[in-house]
């Protein structure tokens, strides 16, 4: 399975401090925001990963990342979103690249304590469809929410007024190829976007689409509330992170 992570957008949540530089760029506690998604895919064997960037400062992360050999990986490959498309106009930009495997989709502002390695160790073994990854919070109407019958999702709903469950859908994806050529018959949303929320649906409805429960905290970090959480977490320990190389004295 490959690797994909999201990081374009304008993270305007977070204006000023995207007014000259890419969210995923920004510190969360001692490393770029965009390593905790790369460690992700990291921890659950994942070698062969693509970097979705836009928006500002994109060379940026040639920089930060350079060939991956940080996180021991061999090569990063990269591409761009021109515009704010929505998340699964930028997984589209995949689709030569994922050359008919299944893919991991990572959005770069989420991070998690645990792991995912037997998720996508389960997902492998799946013939066909989807994997989505649920987690209960405090706050659903911020995300999108699953609603589970018999132990199936049956439904998502994107960002509801008054969400049916607590269960937000977190921004960890899992597909079968097939996901692209779903992605070329949607239509944007009301805020002007392809929606990953009706990618899942279409694999609810497709009756192929599974789940899990994550264990251990997660966090998104696009809002300040979010990103102040993110750090504090970091920062309690806990999650499975590589050393950083020693600072310079
Ligand atoms: C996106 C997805 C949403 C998901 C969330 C996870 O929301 O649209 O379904 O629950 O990521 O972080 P966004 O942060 O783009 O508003």
């Amino acid at each position: 399975m490959k690797g994909v992570i999201l990081a374009g957008g304008l993270g305007t949540r977070l204006y000023p401090l995207t007014k000259i530089t890419n969210k995923h760029l920004l510190p969360v506690y001692d490393r770029p925001m965009i390593y905790y998604p790369i460690q992700c895919l990291v921890n659950a064997g994942i070698k062969d990963i693509m970097v979705v960037t836009g928006g500002r400062k994109s060379g940026d992360f040639l920089s930060l990342l350079g060939n991956g050999k940080d996180f021991g990986l061999k090569h990063f490959n990269y591409t761009y979103q021109e515009g704010e498309g929505g998340i699964a106009e930028a997984l589209g930009l995949a689709a030569h690249w994922a050359a008919g495997e299944k893919i991991c989709v990572v959005l770069g502002d989420n991070i998690i304590q645990g792991n995912i390695k037997r998720a996508a160790e389960d997902f492998e073994r799946q013939q066909r469809g989807a994997k989505i990854m649920l987690k209960e919070v405090h706050d659903p109407e911020r995300f999108g929410v699953a609603e589970i019958k018999d132990g199936k999702v049956v439904s998502i709903v994107e960002k509801p007024k008054q969400p049916k469950t607590n269960l937000a859908v977190i921004g960890i994806y899992m597909y079968d190829p097939r996901v692209f050529d779903i992605i070329k018959t949607l239509r944007p949303s009301d805020r002007g976007e392809l929606e990953i929320t009706d990618v899942n649906n279409w694999f609810i409805k497709d009756g192929s689409m599974t789940y899990e429960v994550l264990q251990g905290w997660w966090t998104d970090a696009g809002t300040f509330e979010s990103l102040h959480r993110s750090a504090c977490l970091i920062a309690d320990g806990g999650a499975n992170l590589m050393e950083l190389p020693a600072a310079k004295k």
